[in-house]
């Protein structure tokens, strides 16, 4: 099963599949355990406190993404 990777209206990344196959890590290439999950929220506005994950907070600062994909060149 793939991993899929969503942008939400305004708010984070959804990433759903098989998470077992998931090797999310932080910057300093420690693992972050997904254990048991069958769906994550990444934070994409910045504003969590508990990155990576989405804790709500771009609700509250109000944050506004660009929701249509651009296309690759190169
Ligand atoms: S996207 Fe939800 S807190 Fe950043």
């Amino acid at each position: 099963m793939a991993i899929d990777i969503v942008t939400t209206k305004n708010g984070p990344y959804l990433v759903t599949g098989d998470l077992t196959a998931l090797e999310l890590r932080d910057g300093n290439g420690n693992l972050i355990d997904v254990a048991g999950k069958s769906r994550v929220f990444l934070c994409r506005c910045g504003a969590s406190v508990n990155k990576p994950f989405c804790d709500g907070q771009h609700s509250k600062i109000g944050f506004e993404a660009a929701e249509a994909a651009v296309g690759v060149t190169g």
